[in-house]
């Protein structure tokens, strides 16, 4: 499904070594900014022909919900039921997703939720959440509080669409290697799906330790996972070939006119396989990590070259 993501900000509670949206130095300093990219957000929305639309929007930072500003909470209220109200109303076959950390008191998150509810469109809503095992939580108290918020929403909101996703570090590969970790017991645990993303380049992320798996530890494990839990083997492969080309952006910081770009492509080059260079992930290898992946699909999950 096609979907059309709104980036209001850069802003956020956390500091992930890793992230995509780099050192958040452009983030907003001033409250009437934020309110601005959302009203900016707000009537793109309106301006837009929904009527025949097929895919799904999403609406995401940095980071939203852990704002404490009354009138940041209210625009961002109003601008999740104008979502509702003129995409997930009109047709209950888009999806909105949402896609936050849960490092913070989660009680507005709720009543965000709980709007949804009462507009009757809860179904239509899917919260991604992130959760990784290394650089994502400055101590073992933002993790606690990340799970129980997540154990908190599935108990609350028993009809919401509740994701994971973890990105597919060398770390988590070795982490579900050496039995640390189990998809399945999470899966089970927080009653959520769990999804995981292809690692990208970032300011920082080639400078951190076991972030880039490596070429055959990674193919090993796509083996593995594709026999242990085949839909995170299946939903991994859909994210690492759609995720970019299945996304329009539409940046309200940056971008007065709010036109559409895929802001990947913009900034990527082609390799010589034909695919973007952002899949030239692996810490000791320059191959292609989606040509790896599709050549596991071909070959029924059994060998590589
Ligand atoms: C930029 S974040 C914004 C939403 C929210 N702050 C969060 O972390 O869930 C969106 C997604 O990008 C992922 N992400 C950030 N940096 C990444 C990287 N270097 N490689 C792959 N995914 C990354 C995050 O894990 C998260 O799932
Ligand atoms: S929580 Fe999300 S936006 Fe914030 S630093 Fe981490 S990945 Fe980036």
């Amino acid at each position: 499904m096609k979907i059309l993501q709104y980036l209001l900000w850069t802003n956020c509670n956390n500091s992930c070594k890793f992230c995509i949206r780099g050192d958040k130095s452009d983030a907003y300093t001033k409250t009437e900014d934020m309110l601005a990219s959302i009203e900016k957000a707000k009537n793109n929305i309106l301006s837009q022909d929904w009527s025949s639309y097929k895919g799904g929007m999403s609406i995401i930072g940095g980071e939203l919900y852990y704002v404490e500003d009354r009138r940041l909470q209210l625009a961002l209220l109003d601008l999740m039921h104008t979502a509702s109200d003129t995409l997930l109303k009109k047709n209950d076959c888009t999806c909105l997703v949402l896609i936050t950390n849960l490092i913070y008191n989660d009680s507005f998150l709720k009543e965000v939720l709980h709007q949804f509810e009462k507009e009757g469109v809860l179904n239509q809503v899917h919260l991604h959440t992130s959760f990784d095992l290394k650089y994502r939580y400055k101590d073992d108290n933002d993790r606690q509080l990340m799970q129980s918020n997540l154990k908190d929403l599935s108990k609350e909101f028993p009809t919401l669409n509740l994701t994971t996703q973890t990105i597919l570090t060398q770390y988590f590969i070795d982490a579900v290697n050496s039995g640390n970790f189990s998809i399945s017991d999470f899966e089970d645990e927080y009653h959520t799906r769990f999804t995981l993303l292809v690692p990208l380049h970032s300011n920082l992320a080639s400078t951190l330790t076991d972030f880039f798996p490596k070429r055959r530890d990674f193919i090993n494990f796509l083996i593995r996972l594709y026999d242990t839990n085949p839909i995170t083997f299946r939903k991994f492969v859909d994210s690492a070939r759609y995720a970019f080309s299945s996304k329009d952006f539409i940046d309200t910081q940056n971008d007065k006119e709010c036109r559409p770009s895929n802001s990947v492509f913009v900034t990527s080059d082609m390799m010589k396989c034909g695919h973007y260079d952002i899949y030239r992930v692996y810490s000791d290898s320059d191959k292609c990590m989606l040509c790896d992946i599709e050549a596991l699909c071909q070959r029924g999950g059994t060998k590589f070259e």
